[in-house]
């Protein structure tokens, strides 16, 4: 029976393109995810955009002196490219801001409010007198009442890592260019979300995840409830680019940046919904407790998305719907698994966009194939623990694994066999294959299981190890029946192996696929197969009351060409393509040009 999965993925900032770190984070384990369940037969649905309100983008736009309608989009025409370049295959990659994302946004508002999970409060804010009006809480620094960080921001200590209340703030300056007044507190006014009233349903809701939920992320998640308890948190702020709050009397005031963030996971669905001429397909992500939903993110987002999204979630029950298109009786699905990820250092030293101490996912495809850039990600994917991009590592990785082992094994064995065979598999008689034949296939054929156990619990660095440790046994077969050698004295002993071998590589490949798999592709055209692995990537325009955005979309080949996580049946005598090498052996010198790149 088919599965509905969800892959949501986080909404980067369009602010600063996308570096390796990012893509490893979570941008590349959704996709990996994703096309593993594609495979299976299941109905993936994959979703994320441009994050393009909050200070982090108005900053910009503000140090650039561009308007921020400019900057966003600059930025997020460089996320459509690079997520095609590296085949992050999303079914929709689109905006925060699109006339769907505001009324969705603004219905969960609503919703909420009429369940009575809103209530308001006039608080004391950073106010520029400078400026005549009040500043969001990152464009104020001062000094963290909490660990004594000088640099720290209002809302945030990057030092200890604490969520701050911004009128606590020791020394406050304002970071606006060219504002030189010093901020003083005023009262505005500010809908509050009370968390407090929903934390036992928060609490009953991870527990309920212990049996598949990475202990990093539960043990983060519970941790801080047992410590401090879910907090009311204000999900309004004074600022004038965002998602207007939808309440009479409050023009002037936006929707929290991270309060309707996370609400374009369901968003976006509803909007591929509509694009895709089926309007209320979304309902088979979001109002269906049978589908599991996974969320791809970086540590530094895990609250977000495992408390304040499923208290969201759970907060406006059944009234989203009927206030969003009048619908009765749908209740919003929970999330299943949020696999976030540690981070991804650069030499030893921390990924930062501003020192320009960082590997740029656009520019490392001008000089690396994709797949050599996915393979290192995926060895060295920080899932447990953070993990460091080595330019030294990241060559010696691809000769000695992804070439040696299995770029080397499929090219050597395919143009063995197109040569001696004439082009084709050798037509053995299948009744005729040795035990040791036999025993290499079954254990081959029990990768299926053991590597897509592996994916379906996101172990990808395992899954990755799986494959390799496979792909050394069939290595091993060949040099135990030397069927180069072979060749010369008993014909037909080689013509079992080498069938062997290529029945094995052509399983090998489906299992390599959702981590490699522009070169799955290639490889699945060398075995002659008329149908492609997976479907193709495209960009559309759409229209709507705030203008256009062009989104990234994927039109699946995977249900129509009748592909599946299966082991393959290779066919004696099947016709080949001529085979080719599937990735290349780089220079080792090409470690210290790259280091030269970075400054050092
Ligand atoms: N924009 C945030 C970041 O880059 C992530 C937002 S994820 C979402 O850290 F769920 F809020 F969308
Ligand atoms: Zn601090």
């Amino acid at each position: 029976m088919s599965e509905h999965i969800l892959i949501a993925i986080a909404w980067p900032y369009a602010n600063a393109e996308i570096h390796v770190g990012n893509i490893t984070g979570s941008h590349l384990p959704g996709d990996i995810v994703a096309r593993y369940h594609r495979l299976k037969g299941n109905r993936v649905l994959v979703v994320s955009g441009s994050d393009s309100h909050g200070t982090p983008v108005t900053m910009s736009a503000d140090k650039l002196k561009k308007p921020v309608e400019e900057v966003y989009k600059q930025y997020h025409a460089t996320f459509l490219e690079v997520f095609q370049g590296y085949g992050i295959t999303y079914d929709l990659f689109t905006s925060t801001h699109t006339e769907n994302h505001f009324k969705v946004s603004q219905s969960i508002f609503l919703a909420l409010k009429e369940n009575g999970y809103l209530f308001t409060r006039v608080e004391p804010q950073w106010y520029s007198p400078g400026l005549g009006k009040f500043l969001p809480d990152r464009y104020i620094e001062g000094t963290c009442y909490i660990c004594g960080f000088e640099g720290a921001r209002s809302d945030q200590c990057d030092k200890c890592g604490n969520v701050l209340e911004p009128a606590k703030l020791i020394n406050p300056r304002s970071k606006w260019a060219g504002d030189t007044s010093t901020p003083e507190l005023r009262e505005t006014e500010h809908f509050y979300i009370d968390l407090s009233k929903l934390e036992p349903r928060v609490v009953e809701f991870l527990k309920a995840r212990a049996g598949h939920m990475r202990e990093t992320v539960l043990g983060e998640s519970l941790g801080k409830i047992n410590a401090e308890g879910l907090k009311p948190r204000p999900i309004t702020r004074d600022l004038d680019w965002g998602i207007p709050v939808p309440v009479e009397g409050w023009a002037g005031k936006c929707l929290y940046v991270w309060f309707e963030a996370v609400i374009g996971y369901l968003s976006a669905a509803i909007e591929w919904a509509r694009i895709s001429g089926q309007p209320e397909a979304w309902k088979q992500w979001w109002a269906n407790p049978q589908a599991r939903q996974f969320y791809f993110i970086g540590k530094d987002n895990i609250f977000f998305h495992t408390s304040l999204w499923p208290a969201e979630l759970m907060g406006v029950g059944e009234k989203f719907a009927e206030i969003f298109n009048g619908e009765q009786g749908i209740l919003l699905t929970l999330p299943y698994d949020v696999p976030a990820n540690q981070f991804m250092n650069l030499e030893g030293q921390k990924i930062s966009g501003s020192r320009n101490w960082a590997v740029w996912g656009r520019d490392a495809l001008t000089r690396y194939d994709a797949d050599a850039l996915r393979y290192y990600l995926t060895v060295n994917m920080p899932e447990a623990k953070d993990s460091d991009w080595d330019w030294g590592e990241f060559i010696a990785r691809n000769n000695s694994e992804l070439v040696a082992t299995w770029g080397n094994l499929a090219n050597r064995v395919l143009s063995f066999s197109y040569k001696h065979w004439e082009g084709c598999v050798p037509p053995v008689d299948l009744a005729t294959l040795r035990d040791s034949d036999r025993e290499l296939l079954a254990t081959i054929e029990n990768g299926f299981q053991s590597v897509g156990a592996l994916y379906d619990a996101v172990k990808l660095r395992d899954a990755l190890k799986e494959c390799l440790r496979l792909a050394t046994e069939v290595n091993r077969y060949l040099d135990a029946n030397a069927p180069w050698t072979a060749i010369k004295t008993d014909r037909e002993s080689a013509a079992r192996t080498i069938y062997t071998a290529l029945r094995a590589i052509d399983s090998l490949k489906l299992l390599f696929a959702p981590i490699l798999p522009f070169s799955s592709e290639k490889l699945h055209g060398f075995f002659g197969y008329q149908t492609p692995l997976f479907g193709a990537q495209y960009t559309e325009e759409v229209q709507d009351s705030l203008g256009a955005h062009t989104v990234l979309r994927y039109r699946p080949a995977e249900a129509e060409t009748g592909v599946q996580w299966q082991p393959s049946q290779l066919q004696p005598g099947a016709r080949l393509n001529p085979p080719a090498p599937l990735f290349k052996k780089l220079d080792e010198k090409l470690a210290e040009e790259e280091r030269a790149r970075l400054g050092r």
